[in-house]
């Protein structure tokens, strides 16, 4: 593969090799010494856009444990603020010849635009509403590591399905492992027509939550809503926050998801986020192995991928 841009364009074979190679990269985070020379003499740059801790941090992470080069811009730190387009930006990175980028940006398809502007690999990290890429795998890396098999497997994706690129990700990775996804949201907040992605949607956040093997909670996204939540964030909390009551309804050996950042008290209590069952966590520590894996992937690490 030369970019990562989607889940859509990844094959459930791919999907189980990236999988795969983040369970090996995994054991590399967890020795003493960690890093390994493979990426050396590799330039690696994060280019982000929209704010982040995770997905930056752990990209950088990623980077540095394989021995690569990596270097950071931001928006409000680039002559973006002068005007300068995002073509003239990312042509004069590829000017400085990296070999990957790796781009967080506010336009849903920004991240195809570049990467037909630029002949390096490009890894989306997240474009507008549209694809998290990195995000799904991790979370289909740790429900693996928990659970052992997606076939069958029943998830509940909970929140503002309309403005999550995660969700979206996930939808699509989890439906081509064989696992059953369920969406459940305010009307508001969940698109018309959105089960063409091969989900089913709940109206009963309590029996769509009692009934799953895993709960994928997600956040408000404020920035994305305009001036006036509906509904409110007090409504919200009541009727589609996973709180100690609700918890009590989900299996005891469900595993309790979010991918960050939270807004406790809102989509998800503190005592649940923090709780046995959550393994929030624990998808921020496979984040760095699973992009490890997509590095080693775009640099050829893949032997029988088709490459594109
Ligand atoms: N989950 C996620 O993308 O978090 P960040 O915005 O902190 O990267």
């Amino acid at each position: 593969k030369k970019d990562i841009l989607d889940i859509d364009s990844l094959s459930r074979e791919e999907i189980a090799y990236v999988l795969d190679t983040a369970r090996g990269m995994k054991e590399i985070s967890q020795r003493a010494v960690k890093k390994v020379p493979t990426l050396r003499g590799k330039t690696i740059v994060l280019f982000f856009q929209e704010p982040s801790t995770r997905t930056k941090l752990s990209f950088e992470l990623a980077g540095k444990r394989l021995s690569a080069d990596t270097v950071a811009i931001s928006k409000s730190s680039s002559s973006i603020v002068k005007g300068e387009t995002l073509r003239d930006t990312v042509r004069t990175l590829e000017s400085m010849k990296p070999d990957i980028i790796v781009m967080r940006h506010s336009s849903s398809g920004a991240a195809y635009q570049v990467a037909k502007w630029v002949k390096c690999s490009v890894i989306n990290a997240g474009d507008g509403t549209h694809a998290h890429p990195s995000q799904a795998l991790l979370d289909m890396m740790t429900i693996q590591e928990e659970k052992g098999s997606f076939e069958g497997l029943k998830v509940s994706i909970v929140g503002d399905i309309s403005h999550s690129r995660v969700a979206r990700s996930n939808i699509i990775g989890l439906s081509r492992m064989g696992a059953k996804v369920t969406l459940c949201a305010p009307g508001t907040m969940i698109p018309v027509g959105i089960e063409q992605m091969g989900c089913t949607v709940a109206r009963d956040m309590d029996a769509c939550v009692a009934g799953a093997d895993v709960v994928m909670m997600l956040r408000i996204q404020k920035e994305r809503q305009g001036s006036q939540l509906f509904p409110s964030e007090r409504e919200y909390a009541a009727l589609y926050g996973l709180n100690q009551a609700r918890l009590d309804l989900v299996a005891k050996d469900a595993l309790i998801m979010h991918p960050g950042p939270l807004n406790r008290g809102v989509e998800i209590s503190s005592l649940v986020a923090d709780g046995e069952q959550s393994v929030i966590l624990d998808q921020v520590t496979n984040g760095v192995a699973l992009r490890m894996a997509l590095f080693y992937l775009v640099s050829g690490g893949n032997k029988n991928a088709d490459s594109n």
